[in-house]
């Protein structure tokens, strides 16, 4: 499994539900990685799609311990339900949050990491994967900058 995540310089990834900075360069690299496959995503991170519903174009998987339906989403009650469907996908991909990227990291082995340099107040955290010696960064896949702010996609994987 693979996932993908944007990161501040803190490793924060969010605050009161939402990301305080988003840059358009990645939200279409999100869209260009994502396109096509299955996404598995927390219910939370759902409320803070447009209209709440499904990301277009992707199969969506969400979990949840609560919802026993959300409209457009296969719903999904333990992270290893969701790892089993993945495996019958072509390509998953985690995006998140927070508490979904952390259980479920030690089930992937390819992690796309955009590194927003700027530092902004977060909520909610990422773990540093230069920090962790089970990944290793292998490519700057892009860079560049969008209103001051200098951006880098990062491939990790699994060593
Ligand atoms: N920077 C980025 O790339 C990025 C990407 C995505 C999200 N985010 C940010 O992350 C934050 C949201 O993260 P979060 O940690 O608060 O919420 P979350 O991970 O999106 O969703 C949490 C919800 O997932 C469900 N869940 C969690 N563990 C589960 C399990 N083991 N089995 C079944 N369901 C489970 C629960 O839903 P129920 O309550 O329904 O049981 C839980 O409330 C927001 O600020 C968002 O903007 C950032």
């Amino acid at each position: 499994m693979e996932l993908i995540v944007a990161v501040y310089d803190d490793w924060g990834i969010g605050k009161d539900g939402t990301q305080p900075v988003a840059l358009s360069a990645d939200r279409k690299f999100f869209r260009e990685t994502t396109r096509g496959a299955m996404v598995i995503v927390g219910r939370r991170t759902i409320e803070d799609f447009p209209g709440q519903k499904p990301l277009p174009g992707r199969v969506n998987v969400a979990l949840t311990r609560t919802a026993k339906e959300i409209p457009g989403f296969t719903v999904c009650t333990s992270p290893e339900e969701a790892a089993e469907l993945a495996a019958h996908a072509e390509r998953a991909m985690v995006i998140g949050g927070g508490s979904i990227y952390r259980q479920m990291l030690p089930m992937c082995d390819t992690a796309y990491v955009t590194k927003v340099h700027t530092m902004v107040e977060s909520d909610t955290y990422f773990p540093n994967l230069d920090e962790d010696p089970a990944w290793s960064l292998t490519e700057v896949l892009q860079s560049g900058e969008e209103n001051g702010i200098f951006y880098e996609m990062c491939l990790y994987r699994r060593k």
